[in-house]
């Protein structure tokens, strides 16, 4: 039977699990290249890990370049939170795959269990802020079924985006899915 992962068959597998404040030394390392060089670095804080370790995840696949086969490297993470203020609001705040683990339903396979697990925890709606020139995220989120907030936009990199959303020139555009039951 052909391996939906890929190529790499087994080794493409990827494992969830809940962050560990010792990750985020890993995390940290590698999140401005899993965001193609823009500094996020900032965007994860170790108190993500140690405050929201409950509503986030990682992913992970065997180690091909270890010894030890059972060794495991982190390909994936999601940090969100259920807002406190806006009930039932299931926030994402960072996501990314590693670059050479993409295109292989990674990404979507972590959103869907974080959604599924954000809807158990009765979330209503999800919801993401991304620059509009983003131009991998947005189409990613709307192969989720995401779709972007229309009310107060103006097309922006051909999205539906705020302008200076977040102060000067921090233009983005809102996405949100609904959860649960219509
Ligand atoms: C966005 C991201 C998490 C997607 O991860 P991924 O594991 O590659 O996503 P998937 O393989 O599940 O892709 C699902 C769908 O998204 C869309 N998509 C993903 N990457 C795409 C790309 N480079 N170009 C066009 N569409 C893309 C496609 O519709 C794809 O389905 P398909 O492969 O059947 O065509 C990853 O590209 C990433 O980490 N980017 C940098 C960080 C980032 O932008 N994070 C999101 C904002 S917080």
């Amino acid at each position: 039977m052909t391996d939906p992962a890929g190529p790499a068959g087994a080794l493409a597998r990827i494992v969830f699990r809940r962050p560990e404040e010792a990750d985020h030394r890993r995390l940290v390392d590698r999140v401005d290249h899993w965001f193609g060089g823009r500094s996020t670095r900032p965007l994860l804080g170790r108190f993500w890990l140690m405050h929201f370790a409950s509503t986030s995840l990682v992913g992970e696949t065997l180690d091909p370049r270890s010894a030890d086969p059972r060794s495991r490297r982190i390909v994936a993470f999601l940090v969100g939170f259920a807002s406190p203020d806006r009930a039932g609001e299931a926030v994402i705040h960072l996501a990314a795959v590693a670059p050479e683990w993409r295109r292989r339903g990674f990404g979507t396979a972590m959103h869907d269990r974080w959604l599924a697990e954000m809807e158990e925890r009765g979330a209503r709606r999800a919801i993401v802020v991304v620059p509009p020139d983003e131009r991998v995220a947005v189409l990613f989120y709307r192969s989720l079924g995401f779709e972007p907030e229309i009310a107060g936009t103006r097309p922006l990199w051909g999205v539906p985006a705020f302008a200076d959303y977040e102060g000067d020139g921090g233009d983005r555009a809102i996405l949100t899915r609904p959860l649960g039951p219509p």
